[in-house]
């Protein structure tokens, strides 16, 4: 860590350490600091020595607890304020120069507007913080299809967890050089202190703002510290931002998590999945294969954000940008990723789990029963009476763990390739409890767009907002998409095209769902590991090897044409999942025809040709 001298920082240069050669980015550093007013600037090395020394002082502030190093060595537990537990998607804008750029999907505001607005709330928003500089590459450092970023944040917290999340430090500078592009990403709590004021241990502030300048490529977060909405590399840049970039350049940035599947003849192919927000990607992305399918294997790439380029033979090259996990713990145990929670057993950095009396964490989901006593995310009291009488969660729905991919023992060992690795299938699923069957191969790539277009998942606890309702999120995007959908949509469709008139293959696109019920409103399908019929399944079609049927919606398997060894899952059940309700479907296509109505703006022909056709057939 290097210190920049403190009271007149406003006035003059931050001074950067020697390493820092980039004129431009030394500038921009003294102008935030300009702005904000913090008391000092601290530049971030990524060293462990920095990273200890952040944790002890926050842990010394009230903000961290060390758990019980015993069980759980070089871990923190942080709990957020009670208003700043998950994305906030009403406060988040495409400030785009046309308003159909940004298109009907984002919020927007005049660009001009906004700057004005946000000079407002930055101005002295870090007194008496720390503005810290963190440096960080987003992929492999180096990688053709890496990018930099800096963050210039007054929480130690996003410091700590950018170490995990991204490849965050010094090495930035090399790469960088003197005028290497990088992505300025400003980030307060909005929580300045005057002289002599008691800090709280989770400063925020109730105005929120997260603004991305597409055309500038820049990123401005006010008033949270919580995940995406403070953590500016993840959902902002890689999403957000890269999908401009992609656009711009012909490549993909997606909300995907990328796996290498293996079969027992040694044979690997890798898959890109998409699944809106708390749905599962961490879980399918480490998945164990069961007992019974013997010789399978999956290993990770990542759990959540692809970036895709096309290489020189015309095929599609994936890399992970992110250098950790931030996942959901409620719900994780051995049993639903028994990989994640060997990952988690240290250095990790868990945020709104419960505590227990011996300093170790728990969560809704972890064990059975729950412990008899703990304290809850809020610092309160909790014990399984408490929680049954009060409906009270030990753990917030959201709450998460921050690890780094290192930890991971089924990383794959090209997840760290700055080639990235090739794509053979896409994958998209959403959690719907009716209508979606099991597992659809799209025909072509056109009818692979339409089904990742028109997908629908009920809503989360990842976003602030009302949970378990149907919302249309087209290819998982929805809250991440940095441009118009309708455009995004083109763009898959052009690189569809590319791909088409090169000698590569084109990627197999399903769509899954895991989340149909019964009756009772019970899962039918058991998911995690089992998940892995359906995988197999995937890659043996892309390997010519496995048996489809053609339906209305595009190719299935029938019962037989998956293997069962060692699950009891009869016909009746596959058929519960499988089946499809032309009343459903009927009103399906309503949904899709009000989504398209909104997206009516530049949305493609080809996509509603395609829905032309699927409306036919259903009559037929
Ligand atoms: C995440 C999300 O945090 O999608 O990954 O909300
Ligand atoms: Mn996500």
């Amino acid at each position: 860590m290097t210190q920049a001298s403190s009271s007149t920082i406003a006035a003059t240069l931050v001074s950067a350490p020697a390493y820092v050669k980039h004129e431009k980015l030394i500038a921009w550093v003294s102008s935030i600091a300009a702005l904000t007013k913090p008391a000092k600037v601290v530049w971030c090395d990524g060293s462990q020595e920095e990273y200890d020394s952040l944790c002890a002082q926050m842990v010394a502030s009230g903000t961290m607890k060390k758990l019980n190093q015993d069980k759980r060595p070089n871990s923190f537990l942080a709990c957020s304020d009670p208003s700043d537990v998950a994305r906030v998607e009403d406060c988040t804008f495409i400030c785009s120069a046309s308003k159909n750029d940004a298109g009907p999907t984002n919020n927007w505001m005049e660009p001009a507007e906004m700057r004005t607005k946000l000079s407002g709330l930055f101005d002295g928003c870090m007194q008496g913080r720390t503005l810290y500089v963190v440096p960080f590459s987003m992929g492999p450092i180096g990688s053709p299809i890496a990018h930099i970023g800096v963050e210039l944040s007054d929480s130690p917290y996003v410091a700590v967890n950018m170490r995990v999340m991204t490849r965050m430090g010094k090495a930035v500078f090399d790469v960088l050089g003197t005028d290497g592009e990088f992505v300025p990403c400003v980030h307060s709590v909005g929580a300045p202190l005057t002289a002599g004021q008691k800090d709280v241990t989770w400063p925020c502030n109730k105005t929120k703002y997260i603004v991305h300048y597409p055309e500038t490529r820049e990123i401005w977060s006010f008033g949270s510290g919580y995940g995406g909405n403070a953590l500016l590399g993840k959902k902002c840049f890689a999403l957000r931002i890269a999908s401009n970039m992609g656009r711009d350049q012909g490549w993909l940035a997606e909300h995907m998590l990328i796996l290498g599947v293996e079969s027992p003849e040694g044979k690997k192919h890798y898959v890109a999945a998409a699944f809106p927000s708390a749905c599962g990607k961490t879980n399918f992305a480490m998945l164990i294969p069961p007992a019974s399918l013997n010789g399978w294997k999956v290993t990770t790439i990542g759990d959540d954000i692809a970036w895709i380029k096309p290489g020189a033979d015309g095929r599609l090259y994936a890399i992970n940008p992110e250098a950790g996990y931030f996942g959901v713990a409620p719900g994780t145990n051995t049993l639903t990723n028994y990989n994640c929670m060997a990952s988690l057993s240290a250095n990790t950095i868990f945020t709104n789990v419960a505590l227990t009396d011996d300093g170790d964490v728990w969560w809704e989901g972890l064990s059975k029963p729950a412990p008899a006593h703990l304290t809850d995310w809020q610092g309160q009291d909790w014990t399984p009476e408490i929680g049954r009488d009060t409906g009270r969660k030990a753990a917030h729905p959201n709450a998460r763990f921050t690890v780094p991919a290192t930890q991971n023992p089924v990383i794959d060992s090209a997840w760290d390739d700055p080639a990235g690795v090739p794509i053979s299938a896409f994958i998209f699923g959403g959690r719907r409890s009716t209508t979606v069957p099991l597992v659809t191969e799209a025909r072509n790539w056109v009818e692979g767009v339409y089904m990742a277009a028109t997908m629908g998942s009920e809503t989360t606890a990842a976003a602030v907002g009302q949970q378990g309702i149907v919302r249309r999120d087209p290819f998982a995007m929805l809250p991440f998409i940095g441009y118009n959908m309708s455009d995004y949509f083109q763009h898959w469709l052009n690189v569809g095209k590319k791909i088409a008139a090169s000698p590569a293959e084109l990627p197999k696109i399903f769509c899954v769902n895991w989340f149909r019920t019964d009756a009772e409103g019970k899962f039918v399908w058991p998911g995690y590991s089992d998940n892995m019929r359906v995988l197999k399944w995937m890659v043996e079609r892309v390997e010519g090897k496995a048996a489809g049927t053609e339906n209305i919606f595009g190719t299935t398997p029938k019962f037989a044409d998956l293997n069962w060894d060692g699950l009891e899952f009869t016909q009746q059940q596959f058929d519960t999942i499988t089946s499809i309700d032309k009343a459903a479907w009927q009103a399906e296509l309503v949904l899709h025809s009000e989504l398209f109505e909104k997206l009516d703006y530049h949305l493609p022909s080809e996509l509603k040709t395609t829905k032309a056709q699927l409306e036919k057939r259903l009559l037929a």
